[in-house]
């Protein structure tokens, strides 16, 4: 019996949470480094079942740079990175759209769907509800910096009761153009702030950002982030990561997370406890 009771006051303690978040939409980018076991991709979609249950609207955006990286390698198509962003030639864009929109964008969406809630994939090629440009044709080739998202594809998946799941891949404004490929976690925050999310929640591979002494930093400034670009403690995959918090809350966004998908539920403890986990960026 008192296990029973001790059940139904850990649920009491998420109600004013539910009531905060209720719907409110909350855009996950789920990180390739974050899809890691099966048994952590199940609690994944777990969370999101959960979320979307108590009424909460997630919508998801997902990488996928480990997987391209390592198809590209099995088919000896060199694979190159200026700045920690992926020079993306004819051929790499090819394969990247076959991993991150058919392979793993799938995967997403089946999992979800097998957990009982409705996912359905789409990329911004969708609607050409995503555009881009070249961030520097002649140093990145196919890689795109997003021009615009129009919101209503994503909103109407929302008001039907989908949980949208999108893969990080643009049209380009020519007649035939193959497309760009996107920085899933810029690309994250700019449908964040086109759909007028509430939160941003990135699953990441560590415990949030780190220090130099691997020591877990709760809560950063935009001031702060920026001295810890500069002197380098924040590198490689991570500043795509902070500049994306920040781009999402100058856009509206009220609060965004770095947190850790290793972590089993890392999500849920983000949401529906006051201590919450990772690293939160603020204004
Ligand atoms: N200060 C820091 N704190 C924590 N991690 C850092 C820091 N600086 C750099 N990193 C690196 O950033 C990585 C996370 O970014 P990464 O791009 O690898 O993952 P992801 O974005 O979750 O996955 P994907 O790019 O496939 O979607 C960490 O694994 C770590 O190596
Ligand atoms: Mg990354």
């Amino acid at each position: 019996m008192q296990a029973k009771i001790e059940t139904v006051k850990t649920l009491l303690e998420a109600l004013p949470f539910i009531k905060e978040f209720r719907k409110e939409i909350v855009v996950i980018k789920y990180g390739g480094s974050a899809q890691t076991s099966p048994q952590l991709k199940e609690k994944f979609a777990e969370d999101i079942l959960l979320m979307h249950l108590v009424g909460i609207k997630p919508v998801i955006v997902h990488g996928g740079g480990k997987k391209i990286t390592d198809m590209l390698d099995a088919l000896s198509i060199d694979t190159k990175f200026i700045d920690g962003q992926r020079v993306t030639t004819k051929e790499v864009m090819r394969i990247a759209e076959m991993i991150l929109s058919g392979e793993i964008n799938k995967e997403i969406v089946s999992l979800i769907n097998s957990y009982g809630a409705k996912a359905i994939g789409v990329s911004g090629k969708d609607a050409h509800f995503i555009t881009a440009k070249a961030k520097d044709f002649a140093r990145w080739g196919l890689t795109g910096n997003i021009t615009n998202v129009k919101p209503d594809v994503v909103i109407n998946l929302i008001d039907d009761g989908f949980v949208p799941v999108i893969a990080p891949i643009a049209a380009g404004e020519e007649m035939g153009h193959p497309g760009f490929n996107i920085n899933a976690d810029l690309c994250a925050s700019y449908v964040a702030k086109a759909i007028g999310a509430n939160k941003i929640i990135f699953l990441t591979d560590t415990e949030g950002v780190l220090n130099n002494d691997k020591e877990l930093l709760p809560s950063l400034t935009r001031d702060e982030v920026e001295n810890l670009k500069a002197d380098g403690t924040i590198h490689g995959g991570m500043v795509p990561k902070v500049d994306a918090c920040l781009e999402a809350i100058d856009g509206g966004v009220q609060k965004a997370h770095i947190i850790d998908g290793r972590l089993e539920h890392s999500m849920l403890l983000e949401l529906f406890t006051s201590e919450g986990v990772g690293t939160q960026i603020i204004k």
